[in-house]
């Protein structure tokens, strides 16, 4: 029978990917609730906003009356939590928002699950929570965690809370930690889509410290196929890393924009590293693969092709996202609370 799923930061990079999965792979529907942060843009769900099957509902998660009010409202059976402040270097400059959305936001859509009795909760976390690596060696689900910036120690913070509901009250939850993901739709603040942006206005490209620090990279289409899975058939309890063996550092990852958008190796410009930044991170994620039977079906080199085109292919989005323009527009229209 057909379920209500409630997904928060929906019109988010990730949030938007995974709800066209969810409405392409299942007959379930999707109440979106999202607080439109600059982050939130509308626009990456176009294609799904006269779904029958989806719901969008502007608020924040950190307010316990609309998210119960949503809840009852919708007969929401379960929650996948993916709002989220997510920018490590928005982070370093003001960590308040991190602590509301990510700890109290997290908190808030618990109380309520818990309240209603619901069947699923999955909080989106992250492979930063684990810290950061030497040369060798992979984060494991049994990884001590050990943030290192506001960002990632409120993620962990989180998923002490989750954790400790599990424990305490039985509650029933599901992490997921995935590595660095990429692919169209992407807010133009983080590496990847910031680069071919830059590439292709012909501007400079800012490289941190010596541009060797280390990410581990997946399409966001493999993430969110990899989430869909630990919610309908993870244990309650545990957690699921989620990568794709990609480890790749930021200068190759710039060098091969470069040469996807057929520009310069001129343009790169390396800059101030940024304060605490994580050397490397590598995900081991047999787990989801041995027991769920997940493994990514995009290969690094293909998936950044593709996202290349995207961006050069959706300019009209981009140029929006750039001015700021998407902003006015989205909140004037759907501000109804
Ligand atoms: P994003 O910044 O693109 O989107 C976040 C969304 O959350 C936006 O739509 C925003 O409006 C919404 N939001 C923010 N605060 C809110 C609040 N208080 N109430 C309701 N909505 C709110 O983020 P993303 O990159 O799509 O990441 C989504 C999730 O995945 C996050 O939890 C992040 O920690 C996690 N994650 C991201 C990556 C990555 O590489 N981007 C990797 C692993 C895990
Ligand atoms: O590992 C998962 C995490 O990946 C997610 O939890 C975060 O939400 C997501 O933002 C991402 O964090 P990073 O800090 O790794 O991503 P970002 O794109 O900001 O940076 C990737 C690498 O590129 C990092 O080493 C910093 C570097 N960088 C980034 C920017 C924006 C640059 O060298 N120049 C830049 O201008």
């Amino acid at each position: 029978m057909a379920k209500t799923i409630l997904i928060t930061g929906g019109a988010g990079f990730i949030g938007s990917n995974f709800i066209r999965y969810v409405l392409q792979h299942s007959d379930d529907i999707v109440v979106n609730l999202d607080a439109l942060t600059y982050a939130g843009n509308l626009e990456n769900l176009n294609d799904v906003e006269n779904n029958p099957r989806y719901k969008f509902v502007h608020g924040k998660i950190e307010n316990k009356e609309l998210v119960r009010h949503v809840c009852k409202q919708f007969r929401v059976n379960g929650i996948i939590n993916f709002a989220a402040e997510s920018h490590v270097d928005r982070s370093i400059m003001d960590a308040q928002p991190f602590v509301d959305t990510n700890i109290s936001g997290t908190l808030s859509l618990m109380n309520v699950a818990r309240e209603l009795s619901m069947e699923k909760f999955v909080q989106v976390s992250t492979d930063e929570v684990y810290g950061s690596l030497g040369e060798q060696g992979e984060f494991t689900e049994d990884s001590p965690l050990a943030p290192n910036s506001p960002y990632s120690a409120a993620k962990s913070a989180a998923d002490g809370f989750v954790r400790s509901f599990v424990h305490t009250y039985d509650f029933p939850a599901i992490i997921t930690r995935c590595s660095n993901n990429y692919g169209g739709y992407q807010f133009p603040e983080k590496l990847i889509p910031l680069m071919i942006l830059n590439a292709l206005e012909s501007k400079n490209l800012p490289v941190y410290g010596d541009g060797k620090n280390v990410r581990d990279w997946i399409e966001v289409s493999d993430h969110s196929a990899a989430v869909w899975l630990a919610y309908n058939h993870g244990k309650t309890g545990e957690i699921y890393n989620i990568g794709a063996d990609s480890e790749r550092q930021n200068i190759d990852v710039v060098r091969a924009i470069l040469k996807l958008t057929g520009q310069n190796e001129d343009l790169i410009t390396f800059v101030k590293d940024r304060p605490g930044h994580d050397r490397r991170y590598a995900i081991n994620s047999a787990k989801i693969r041995n027991e769920l039977g997940w493994k990514p079906l995009i290969n690094f080199e293909n998936g950044l092709e593709q996202t290349v085109r995207w961006y050069k292919d959706n300019a009209d989005w981009c140029s929006r996202v750039r001015s700021g323009e998407y902003l006015k527009y989205y909140h004037n229209q759907y501000d109804f609370r």
